[in-house]
């Protein structure tokens, strides 16, 4: 299993550019499900939970091309530089996008893919425990297959690592819009000739519920509203792809969104926006070193929240037009945070914040409401040195000058990310185990810290 080895102490400065944003990404491959015509989009991130939704899909019968651009955002690579592969129906179900060609890393540290998806032969409104279990945002293909075939068994994702994540909101939606829905053998099985337009009430704000529930709401009869929908830029992305299909949506970003069901979408050409909880990650990473960078191909307005903690703690921020620049300061000041639905801070850049609040000067109290076990990390940075305690979902650090390296375990996609970011800052080497939470969502992560000066190394 592969490790990533930190020597810490070493500023992070230069400039990168910013990977296409899983959450989108994720939700919007699965919204390919819900036409017969081709689905061709661009800036996918090659992460494993993308690789994970592809094979997803081609065991339903979808046919997928990955092709892989030549550097960040150059998509006049010369033909044949990376050629397209085909995984799927007619392919190798078993490899990942990128598994045997050569990797392309533009010089700012990205090599994006092109994913083309053709779904007419769609003939398996199944999705397996085995993927299902890796990945929960799985659960995504439910609305659409039920929307496109009437049908669909779905594993359930049961718990994980960061809390119980039940999806009675997407079960109770589609039972509000006409769905049949059993649970058997730990599947849900859902059924519905044509779904029918509803007025849907979530009772807690949920990102991947309101998403279902707006893929199922497109190909249903009559209107459907979503109240109490989520609000982040990711419903945004994927309303702005499914509008592009020919959907009929209104209200995305806010929490009321209005469907009118249509009779059929059609194919697309759709231009995946930049990763904020990526972006997020490096101006921490940033800020914890004392260094400086500027992030490229970012989307500033989507990170408002975690922009102005920065700023709090003593960050120097400069938006460009799609760009970032931040400048540390040589000791942070600690900043407290309460995690809440968008546009509050994201739960996803908490395990980040701590990191930044255990180096700092000051304490500070974070506050995690969205996700029941979400301070894994903790127990980790103490082990660095940290000076942390944590009652129920609230956690007091009391800042230290310096951390010191050791080995320390990933056990989340975020967590990891915290620990990575601890590790650059402490004194000494760090050696992080279970790396493979960090490939799930970040490409490349060690290539653009490397590219910044950061001294990571990936050993096996
Ligand atoms: C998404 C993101 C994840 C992020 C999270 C919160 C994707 C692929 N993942 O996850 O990175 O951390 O939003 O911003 O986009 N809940 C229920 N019942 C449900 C649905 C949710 O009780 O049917 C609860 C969850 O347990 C959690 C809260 O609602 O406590 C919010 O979860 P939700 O927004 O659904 O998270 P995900 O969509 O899974």
């Amino acid at each position: 299993m592969d490790k990533l080895l930190i020597e810490g102490g070493v500023p992070l400065q230069g400039e990168i550019a910013i990977s296409g944003a899983k959450n989108a990404a994720l939700p919007i491959l699965c919204a390919a499900l819900l036409t017969r015509e081709p689905v061709t989009l661009t800036n996918v991130p090659e992460l494993n939970d993308v690789a994970t939704m592809l094979k997803l899909l081609a065991q339903m019968g979808v046919k997928v091309t990955v092709e892989k651009v030549g550097a960040a955002g150059n998509e006049d690579a010369p033909p044949g530089a990376d050629s397209p592969r085909t995984v799927g129906a007619a392919g190798n179900e078993d490899v990942p996008p990128g598994a045997d060609s050569p990797r392309t890393v533009g010089a700012a540290g990205t090599a994006p893919l092109t994913v083309t998806l053709d779904a007419s032969g769609l003939d398996n409104p199944v999705a397996p425990y085995e993927l299902v279990k890796t990945m929960r945002a799985s659960v995504l293909v439910l609305g659409p297959l039920l929307a496109r075939c009437g049908e669909a068994r779905v594993s359930l994702p049961g718990g994980c690592a960061i809390g119980a994540r039940p999806v009675d909101q997407h079960l109770k939606g589609l039972a509000a819009m006409g769905a049949e829905i059993g649970v058997e053998q730990g599947y849900v099985h859902a059924r519905a000739t044509r779904l029918k337009g509803a007025r849907l009430f979530t009772d807690m704000v949920t990102v991947t519920g309101t998403e279902n529930l707006m893929m199922a709401a497109c190909l249903a009869e009559g209107e459907t509203v979503i109240e109490n929908a989520a609000r982040e830029p990711e419903v945004v992305d994927l309303a702005n792809c499914l509008i592009a299909m020919g959907a009929r949506i209104s209200g995305a970003g806010t929490d009321v969104i209005r469907i009118q069901g249509v009779e059929r979408l059609h194919g697309v050409d759709y231009r995946i926006m930049p990763d904020r909880i990526e972006t997020g990650t490096y101006l921490c990473a940033t800020a914890a070193t004392g260094g400086w960078v500027r992030l490229t191909g970012a989307f500033a307005s989507a990170l408002d929240a975690v922009i102005d903690k920065l700023m709090d703690a003593g960050c120097e921020i400069v938006l460009e037009r799609d760009a970032i620049r931040l400048a540390a300061p040589r000791r942070l000041k600690a900043v407290s945070i309460r995690t809440a639905p968008y546009p509050g801070f994201p739960t996803d850049m908490q395990a980040q914040f701590m990191a930044l609040d255990a180096i700092a000067e000051g304490t500070a109290v974070i506050r995690e409401t969205i996700f029941e076990n979400r301070f894994m990390h903790a127990v980790e940075l103490i082990r660095l040195g940290a000076d942390i305690r944590i009652d129920g979902n609230t956690a007091f650090v009391q800042g230290v000058p310096r951390l010191a390296g050791a080995t320390v375990m990933a056990t989340d996609l975020r967590a990891s990310a915290s620990l990575v970011i601890a590790g650059l800052a402490a004194e000494g080497e760090t050696l992080i185990e279970r790396i493979y939470h960090l490939d799930r969502g970040y490409e490349r992560m060690e290539e653009k810290l490397a590219a910044l000066g950061g001294r990571v190394r990936r050993v096996k």
